[in-house]
């Protein structure tokens, strides 16, 4: 089967990248949010990435045009995703949204369609369960910013048919990714080897060891990591991390993925990182191009006595 027509569900940070990926690459997409302004602001976020794009020559004017022209915007699934041949769900990541928007697209999508999700921690074979066919339901694990990152971590469910991972890989070749394929466990794999990282340099800074440049440094100079560890997880969202510590933790039952009491206290005291402003750096002046370690960690004693 060539998947043509595509919804992508919910228009957020992650739905508004993979609708420009799929309209770039000349498929049919009806992206669907129950908030019109997340709508809005999607095709506005879609266009100025695509300038970005034509300023570095990999797209014309022409290309962009014709890809706004692909993009079909709706604030109700029941319209939008009868004639679909392939829907990836971005919606929030919360089970309770995501089984019901599975439940209705189940009952509303073509037999042959596959349902996809881009959940970065929901069991596909939970979510495959609640329909009709789970052997047509796969992860599609796009990574952000979509339009720049190469990979798509594909996340075969219990039940997800070969048919259902080739469709989705050629689909994730043809949009100029790098897809590899992975088994339905907690964290998957991107996940349960980033977390636990994130998770110890939060410790490491919790224990005393170093403070917070001095960890970032350490990871970016010596492993050639582009970002710090505690830099990307403000970027994620601390909030994001304690919810996938808390998955890890619970699904695997091992100690080693409790979620260092550091990022529960920072979670609970409202500091989430980039979105909220502060985090394990002070992004309160947004027109400040330095980092600025936030003013809890600023006073970080290297010598422990
Ligand atoms: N942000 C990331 O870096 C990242 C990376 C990989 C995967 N993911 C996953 O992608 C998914 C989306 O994350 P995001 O960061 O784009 O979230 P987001 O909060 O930016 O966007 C979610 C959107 O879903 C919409 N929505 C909520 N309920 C809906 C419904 N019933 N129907 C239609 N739309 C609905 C919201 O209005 C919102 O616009 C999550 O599953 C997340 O785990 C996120």
């Amino acid at each position: 089967m060539k998947i043509q027509k595509v919804a992508v569900i919910g228009s957020g940070t992650m739905g508004n990248g993979i609708a420009h990926v799929f309209a770039q690459y000349g498929y049919d997409v009806h992206l669907i949010d129950i908030n019109e302004q997340a709508l809005q602001k999607a095709l506005q976020t879609i266009s100025k990435n695509m300038d970005r794009q034509i300023a570095k020559n990999i797209l014309t004017e022409q290309d962009k045009q014709q890809a706004l022209n692909r993009i079909k915007t709706f604030t109700n699934i029941d319209n939008a995703v009868t004639d679909r041949d392939l829907i990836v769900e971005a919606a929030t990541e919360n089970p309770t949204i995501k089984l019901d928007i599975f439940k209705k697209i189940d009952a509303l999508a073509p037999e042959h369609c596959i349902l996809a999700s881009n959940t970065s921690s929901i069991s596909i074979t939970k979510i495959a369960a609640v329909t009709k066919r789970p052997d047509k339901v796969i992860g599609m694990h796009f990574m952000n910013p979509v339009p720049m990152m190469k990979l798509v971590e594909i996340i075969n469910g219990f039940k997800t048919s070969s048919t259902t991972n080739q469709v989705i890989t050629e689909t994730a070749k043809a949009l100029q990714k790098v897809p590899v394929t992975v088994n339905d466990f907690p964290g998957f794999v991107s996940n349960k080897v980033l977390m636990p990282l994130i998770n110890e340099a939060i410790y490491t800074l919790y224990e005393g060891i170093a403070g917070v440049e001095e960890i970032d440094t350490i990871m970016k100079l010596g492993m050639a990591h582009p970002m710090g560890p505690l830099q990307l997880a403000d970027f994620i969202g601390l909030d994001v991390c304690l919810y996938i510590m808390r998955v890890l933790y619970e699904g695997y039952g091992n100690p080693k993925y409790a979620p260092c009491p550091l990022l529960v206290k920072m979670v609970d005291s409202g500091n989430l990182g980039v979105k909220s402003g502060m985090g394990f750096y002070d992004y309160s002046n947004k027109d400040s191009k330095e980092l600025i370690v936030a003013p809890q960690f600023r006073k970080h004693n290297p010598v422990v006595v």
